[in-house]
């Protein structure tokens, strides 16, 4: 049985795999053609941290699919009692089929994957946010962005600076991260993707000139400068980012074909234009809309990979 923590656990190839099954289950959904791969199947979903995209494309992803999906909120389950963790993933193991996790710390994730009889799906860590980088790179495979291409992350070294790093160091692609001065990324998590790009052949290039990143670049992306569990250090924040938001100015460095994508939540006039916003939005909700595919991708493929 196979978790679905962070895109380091996982080949090159076998990530291919499970982007293949999203287009063709993409494909399927458009003709309205439901195909139940995953017929009475459970997923679990277990929010400790709000979310729009997330919830909506797991919830209809397993329906779609032949299952269903239970809205499971931390401050309505015993968890937010005290229970511990690992008993929840005994218990909920027992009774669903996949269980799917948003929360704060990633170690939190993987001590419930380690006490889970069924696999569990990063919905987003501090550290890490796997599905949505699933999303982009199907994205980039649709607007023909995905060979090769060389990608500028301006701003946060968070969990989507981090997912980025990884999809770069496996995929074997450039990505040019800028962030200020102390809002780099994880040292650690660095480490393990450069060890990943001597494999791949990527190259993943540091600095704290958002300008210089994004020249001649066929992708920018960006993120929010005060993720879920930093309001209170937005003030500070909003300073230090001061000249990383992605505006035409800097879109124009870009090559003249290069799209920008954007997790969303989107904070306009902080991380990005209204206008630059504005100007991708088709790119941009197209991005959103793959959620829902590229995770059907993920939940057959490791149901299709259960032990037997
Ligand atoms: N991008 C993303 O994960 O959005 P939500 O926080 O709305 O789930
Ligand atoms: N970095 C953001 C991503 C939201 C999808 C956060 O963690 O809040």
């Amino acid at each position: 049985m196979r978790h679905f923590l962070t895109l380091a656990d996982f080949s090159k190839e076998e990530l291919l795999e499970m982007l293949d099954l999203a287009v063709k289950i993409k494909a399927q959904t458009k003709r309205r053609e439901f195909v139940s791969y995953l017929e009475h199947q459970t997923l679990g979903m277990i929010f400790e941290k709000s979310s729009t995209r997330t919830r909506v494309s797991f919830e209809t992803g397993i329906y779609q699919l032949g299952g269903v999906g239970l809205f499971l909120s931390a401050n309505d389950l015993q968890l937010g009692r005290g229970e511990p963790l690992k008993d929840t993933a005994r218990v909920i193991s027992r009774m669903v089929d996949m269980v799917m996790i948003r929360t704060f710390e990633h170690s939190k994730l993987e001590e419930f994957a380690a006490y889970s009889k069924v696999p569990v799906i990063n919905g987003l860590t501090d550290s890490y946010h796997p599905v949505q980088l699933m999303t982009d790179y199907m994205t980039m495979m649709e607007y023909d962005k995905a060979d090769n291409p060389i990608v500028a992350y301006v701003g946060d070294g968070n969990n989507m600076a981090h997912s980025w790093l990884m999809l770069a160091a496996i995929m074997g692609f450039e990505l040019r991260i800028a962030t200020p001065k102390g809002y780099e990324c994880d040292e650690a998590i660095v480490a393990k993707a450069k060890t990943l790009a001597e494999k791949s052949g990527a190259t993943l290039l540091f600095g704290n000139d958002p300008k210089a990143a994004v020249e001649d670049t066929d992708v920018v992306t960006t993120d929010t400068w005060v993720s879920m569990g930093q309001e209170d250090e937005k003030e500070v924040r909003l300073k230090a980012f001061e000249g990383y938001e992605v505006n035409s100015a800097m879109m124009a460095l870009a090559k003249e074909d290069a799209i920008f994508l954007h997790c969303l939540p989107a904070y306009r006039g902080y991380e990005v234009s209204e206008e630059v916003f504005e100007g991708y939005a088709d790119v941009i909700f197209d991005e959103a809309e793959n959620r829902l595919h590229a995770q059907k991708g993920i939940m057959v493929w490791l149901d299709r990979h259960r032990e037997s």
